[in-house]
């Protein structure tokens, strides 16, 4: 029970305290309200990219998108550009610029390279960062060059199949520690054998904390996305703090929210749910109580069938949604079957705007046996075979990124509260207990940028 006598929402009050669902002990964040100036200020903008974005460990990419030597992708966070590369050493990443005078190497989302010729003056480096060959080197005096001057490393890393950059020359602290997760936990997806099957970065018209913000709550759900109101248990959701920032909620999915007059009913949402997890949902029995319940067993049953191994998973994790948050700017989606990850990145040069990058990753499957859940909206025909890396899709600000119907329900909102915001007769955000994963990011932040 809370202060007021209302239960805090626990999904399962008999798991076990080590274990990955358990509810974690509350942090007290305070009752602060925070200041708005960060979602406007060019000032604020600037300490968060010399204290924030150049000092985190940042998700610059997954390792599925460079399984062989050679290959590499680009991770573009305002006016840097960071090219991370499998070498025969492992994965490294380097400023995506020439030692000579200064060009870009590289502007290709991805590809496979051994060598990274300057487009300039065609110096040439090998994947690992080594310089390989001056042009025209007999005309430098010796002592210019004698260093060698190849590409200048970025730390790197990787944790549970995803790669993360960190451009502090002297990272506070490692990986490891600084993600907050316990150990396991987004080890037990599986991320590196999963494939991208759609890669989208959309421009959205609100300041990069609007987007990690709303989608850090349920609180919003029945108001922006009612057809959600059958199928999520909005107010049973269970939030959890960890350290360093990080946070995520439990969404139980497969039971239509406490708002709802009528819980009875297997309304259509749920019985696509049961369909997305192999039940045949014209001779399903029960009530719309039973579905979160049959999601589950219909699942394990499918996975006996199909030879997929959910038993690093509770029953939980079959049905519910884990929307897991990384400081500063990521939220996973994780399933079992697929994981949706989400990152929320400054624009260059404009406080009021951001970008908003999205992976949807799935085991590959060749024969269509089964498919992501349907609400995680992969459009009609999306190649889930995992043969090919899709393009990523790259859209303005104008245009729509076709990301159904939740998301654009989203994107149409965020200017909303952006514009807000901005008004004189707005003085800070008062945060629910709904929306305690705000204030614990927020708490991060403020210690972050005071450093
Ligand atoms: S700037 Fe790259 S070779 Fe001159
Ligand atoms: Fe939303």
């Amino acid at each position: 029970m809370n202060a007021k006598g209302v239960p805090i929402a626990v999904i399962n009050p008999d798991a076990p305290v080590e274990s990955l669902e358990a509810k974690q002990p509350e942090v007290d964040n305070g009752v602060e309200i925070a200041g708005k100036e960060g979602y406007f200020s060019r000032d604020y903008m600037q300490r968060e990219w010399d204290r924030l974005w150049t000092r985190s460990w940042l998700i610059a990419g997954v390792e599925s998108d460079i399984p062989e030597v050679g290959d590499f992708f680009l991770f573009n966070i305002r006016d840097e550009s960071i090219i991370v590369t499998r070498t025969e050493e492992g994965i490294k990443a380097f400023y995506n610029v020439c030692s000579h005078r200064g060009a870009r190497l590289v502007w290709d989302d991805r590809g496979n390279r051994k060598v990274f010729v300057c487009p300039f003056h065609s110096w040439s480096f090998h994947n690992d960062g080594r310089l390989r060959r001056i042009t025209d080197e007999e005309y430098f005096k010796p002592e210019v060059v004698a260093h060698r001057p190849g590409l200048k490393p970025v730390h790197c890393d990787t944790l549970a199949g995803i790669v993360f950059i960190n451009m502090d020359d002297a990272p506070e602290q490692p990986l490891k520690e600084a993600i907050g997760l316990p150990d396991g936990y987004l080890e037990a997806y599986r991320i590196a054998d999963m494939r991208v099957a759609r890669h989208v970065r959309s421009e959205w018209g609100a300041n990069w904390k609007v987007g990690v913000e709303a989608f850090y709550e349920s609180y919003h759900l029945h108001a922006v996305h009612p057809e959600t109101r059958g199928v999520m248990g909005d107010l049973n959701v269970q939030y959890d703090l960890y350290p360093n920032g990080a946070s995520r909620m439990i969404v139980p999915l497969g039971q239509p929210s406490p708002r709802m007059h009528d819980q009875a009913t297997v309304n259509e949402g749920l019985k696509m749910m049961l369909e997305d997890a192999g039940l045949d949902s014209s001779g399903f029995t029960g009530t719309a109580a039973d579905v979160r319940r049959a999601i589950q067993q219909g699942k394990r049953q499918r996975a006996e069938r199909l030879g997929l191994d959910y038993s690093r998973f509770v029953d939980g994790q079959l049905s519910d949604s884990w929307a897991t948050g990384i400081f500063p700017n990521v939220q996973i989606g994780c399933h079992p079957e697929a994981v949706f990850l989400m990152r929320f990145l400054p624009h260059e040069t404009d406080p009021e705007r951001f970008y908003y990058d999205t992976m949807t990753l799935i085991f590959p499957v060749e024969d269509g046996s089964y498919r992501p859940p349907a609400w995680m909206g992969l459009p009609e025909g999306t190649d889930t075979t995992g043969r090919v890396r899709p393009a990523t899709e790259h859209y303005s600000i104008e245009e729509d990124p076709n990301l159904g119907l939740v998301l654009s329900q989203d994107s149409a909102l965020l200017p909303v509260v952006q514009q807000g915001m901005r008004s004189r007769g707005f003085e800070g955000q008062l945060w629910s207990e709904q929306e305690q994963r705000l204030r614990h990011f927020h708490v991060e932040l403020e210690r972050r940028l005071a450093r």
